[in-house]
């Protein structure tokens, strides 16, 4: 058997033993109490649903009911389920179907897409349980479950990934019992392949599954892509006399602010505010840095100078090369220290 095989039918027998099967929205072909299921769970679960699908039925019975009601009284059998918005497509989707197709909801996953609130993924859920077609669901969990089983790579929101996931999740869907593998999909998301500790060792599919076999359920499917952090780059001057640093007191707002720096800028501009001659330049290496908002790659210079004769300008302070690693210095900031002091010393 391909593995795509194997998948399905070990997934359908799976929901046939051990799925379930007495949900409320279950043991029915009803497209309306279906498509009402359907909405509620959309980005609600099933414990949370269940209450308010039976209240909202209790005085909604059926399509015609729904479409009759006041948008208040809508509101008032939604309220508590958040999501707002869904409430509102519900009503405008059955005076739609009352006034527009006689009270008949379409039986293909195409057209009930073009309904108010009714997504590519929703169409063919009520599609499959209604009308025993054979469509493609592809909800968070669903994601979750391919990704991981399929050993699929990158963000499943990126375009490229939703592509390779729909494509997947049709050559998945078998030949017959539609309404049992995608109940099963969705059971198996639900309560074995889990976002945190999934259960794998009850999975009907684990022997196959790719993330278990790597031990990567953790990493799969893959986080959103954090942005990409600005980069700086800046070059800090390390003055010496041979004996001492000379740094700079920060301000005490912003970056590494009250902290001792060596003065910032280009040497040549620093040495003449500075009134200071330069007797030998040496380049160190580059310093990455990762502050939260951005990444900082420090470019330090040696410069040495002549003992100064002067007492130095306000906000600069000449330590020890001994001392000044242990002063009030960023960490970065420390280690070209300890690299001067080591290469004086
Ligand atoms: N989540 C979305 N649709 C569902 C369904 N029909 N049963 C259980 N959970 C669901």
């Amino acid at each position: 058997m391909a593995p795509e095989t194997s998948f399905t039918a070990r997934l359908i027998a799976w929901q046939k033993r051990a799925g379930r099967h007495d949900l409320p929205w279950q043991n029915t072909r009803d497209p309306y109490r279906i498509w009402l299921s359907e909405i509620m769970l959309q980005q609600t679960q099933v414990a949370t649903v269940i209450p308010y699908y039976q209240r909202f039925l209790d005085s909604f019975p059926d399509v015609g009911a729904l479409a009759a009601a006041t948008p208040e009284a809508v509101i008032e059998h939604w309220a508590g389920l958040g999501y707002y918005a869904r409430a509102r497509n519900l009503h405008r989707c059955a005076q739609h179907i009352v006034a527009e197709l006689g009270g008949n909801f379409p039986d293909t996953p195409e057209a009930l897409a073009e309904l108010p609130g009714i997504g590519r993924s929703t169409a063919a859920a009520i599609a499959a349980f209604a009308f025993g077609r054979r469509a493609a669901i592809l909800d968070g969990n669903v994601k979750r479950v391919l990704c991981r089983h399929f050993g699929i790579e990158g963000f499943p929101g990126a375009a490229a990934v939703d592509r390779e996931l729909w494509a997947l999740a049709g050559e998945l869907l078998p030949e017959a019992d539609i309404e049992a593998y995608t109940q099963g999909l969705m059971d198996l998301g639900a309560t074995l392949c889990t976002r945190g500790r999934p259960d794998c060792a009850a999975c009907p599919v684990g022997d196959a599954c790719i993330a278990r076999r790597d031990g990567r359920q953790g990493e799969l499917p893959a986080a959103r892509p954090r942005p990409a952090v600005p980069e700086r780059r800046s070059t800090f001057v390390l003055i010496s006399d041979g004996q001492r640093l000379l740094l700079e007191r920060r301000p005490p707002a912003g970056l590494w602010g009250g902290l001792l720096v060596p003065p910032e800028g280009p040497p040549d501009e620093v040495l003449a505010r500075l009134g200071l001659a330069e007797l030998e330049r040496t380049g160190m290496a580059t310093l990455p840095h990762a502050f939260t908002h951005f990444r900082l790659h420090i470019e330090p210079v040696l410069c040495r100078v002549a003992a100064p004769s002067t007492a130095g300008q306000p906000g600069m302070e000449w330590v020890e090369l001994e001392r000044a690693a242990a002063a009030g210095v960023p960490t970065p900031i420390r280690k070209l220290i300890r690299r001067v002091a080591s290469a004086a010393g």
